[in-house]
């Protein structure tokens, strides 16, 4: 295949396509979209000399998923974003199976990008604990738009012992000793576990230490990240195989964390805690900006769910990124906000329940009671002060009903939660993030609905406070 040309082909199909699937009904306002295609985990997150760079894991060409590239998009302020085009392709005998999930490390105003090399050898293999390669390459790049050569700094025989063939997505950060590496694996007894390596230079690595937890959980940790705030250390990482129960744990794979002893051993004290209790979250990834800030960017999507994106399917397109969510601190528990930058979306106070587009609605709750809030019907958010849950949930009975809400399989998905304080709910096009108790439990959720008008229907008594929604300015 000829890669540059492949590029260019690349290039012309996003600019032929994201003028068209933004017209289309349920493109979104203000959460990143792929310019073509299937977008999942967000990738190389960093600002270097005041710029944002968000890159994400892309299939341009297939709206279902295909072979991975990385795409990328900067901004200065959240608000205003240039797509600059496919930033990378499985161009190598070294990833030549997709370029996977990575990171990006920021230094001297280099950006030190590491992502997982996925190669599956030729023959008989089951591609788990035979038969795939998972290189750690390097690339550098001083603004996201072209990449030196890659260089493997990590390949299968630098691994432990008694591994499965899955291990990937590297997270690069700096501690006081110097650089470390996280990666995320599966044992070949099909248990869940990270390993971390060391670096003074950032292109030689050397093994540390593997962390697991005490009792298994899960059979492969992908996507993990070390996160350190105020002091305080966290394991961030997205198992998959872990049990659902009925207040934790629903989707079909987690997105969570642990949190560390100075070690960086897991602290079995605590229990791990979930992101985001919605349908559509996974493989986040965290860093930490020129102001200093902790900032977090999901996949507002899950791979191998029941439920589906059908009509952006058919538009050609699938999948998102969340908003931007500051992380601080709160006893042992991260609390997540909206980036202070998405205020400037807010373009008029709507004082009544019914309005056209995309919103902010805010509900502050003064007495423990039960609430309910329902979008155009169908799309229910409630509160249970008895069993102390919150629940976001499609209604069935009124999924059909003209100018309903629809799930397209998804049902309901609960979370506890002790008293209910406040409710935030970011309503997009074909998505919404409902942040409860100042961030302290998060729902992120697509939803469909074929009509601009929406209804909100509140428990008496309480009266939202709302605001219509500018959307991004995007320059493909
Ligand atoms: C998470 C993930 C990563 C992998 C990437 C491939 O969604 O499976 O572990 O690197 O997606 O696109």
């Amino acid at each position: 295949m000829d890669f540059k040309k492949d590029l260019e082909d690349i290039r012309a199909l996003e600019q032929k396509s994201y003028p068209e699937i933004s017209k289309t009904k349920h493109s979104l306002g203000f959460h990143l979209m792929p310019p073509a295609g299937w977008l999942n985990d967000p990738n190389g997150l960093c600002e270097a000399g005041g710029v944002y760079h968000i890159f994400f894991q892309y299939s341009p060409k297939n709206a279902n998923g295909a072979e991975k590239y990385w795409g990328h998009y900067i901004t200065q302020d959240f608000i205003e974003y240039t797509y600059t085009g496919p930033f990378m392709s499985p161009d190598n005998q070294l990833d030549a199976d997709g370029v996977y999930s990575g990171s990006a490390y920021v230094e001297d105003g280099k950006i030190y990008i590491y992502y997982t090399g996925n190669v599956k050898l030729k023959g008989d293999y089951d591609y788990t604990y035979t038969g795939r390669l998972s290189n750690t390459i390097l690339v550098k790049t001083d603004d996201g738009t072209w990449t030196d050569d890659k260089k493997a700094v990590l390949t299968n025989k630098d691994y432990p012992e008694g591994m499965s063939c899955h291990i990937r997505d590297p997270k690069v950060f700096k501690d006081e000793e110097g650089y470390k590496m996280v990666l995320g694996a599966r044992t070949k007894d099909d248990k869940g576990c990270v390993f971390i390596y060391a670096s003074s230079d950032l292109v030689n690595w050397s093994f540390v230490k593997l962390i697991e937890s005490g009792e298994p959980f899960g059979y492969m940790w992908e996507c993990p990240d070390i996160i350190t705030i105020a002091g305080k250390s966290f394991l961030s990482l997205s198992p998959q195989g872990v049990a659902s129960e009925e207040y934790r744990y629903q989707n079909i794979y987690q997105s969570g964390y642990f949190a560390l002893k100075d070690d960086y051993e897991i602290d079995e004290s605590v229990p791990f805690t979930e992101w985001d209790m919605g349908f559509d979250f996974y493989a986040p990834q965290t860093f930490r900006d020129e102001k200093g800030r902790y900032i977090l960017i999901g996949w507002m999507g899950i791979p191998d769910a029941d439920y589906t994106n059908e009509p952006t399917v058919r538009d050609g397109w699938q999948h998102a990124l969340t908003m931007a969510r500051e992380l601080t601190l709160e006893g042992n528990k991260v609390i997540q906000k909206p980036l202070a930058e998405y205020e400037a979306l807010r373009d008029q106070r709507i004082d009544s329940l019914s309005f056209k587009g995309m919103a902010e609605i805010s509900v502050k709750v003064l007495e423990d009671k039960d609430i309910r809030l329902a979008i155009n019907d169908s799309l229910v958010f409630c509160y249970d002060s008895n069993k102390k849950a919150a629940a976001l949930l499609f209604d069935q009975d009124k999924e059909n009903m003209e100018g309903a809400v629809r799930g397209f399989g998804r049902t309901v998905r609960k979370a506890k939660v002790e008293s209910l304080e406040d409710i935030k709910i970011y309503l997009d096009t074909s998505a919404v993030e409902i942040y409860v108790n100042g961030g302290k439990t998060v729902f992120a959720s697509r939803y469909y609905c074929d009509i601009p008008e929406r209804k909100i229907d509140l428990t008496e008594g309480l009266t939202p406070e709302i605001y219509s929604l500018k959307q991004f300015k995007i320059n493909i």
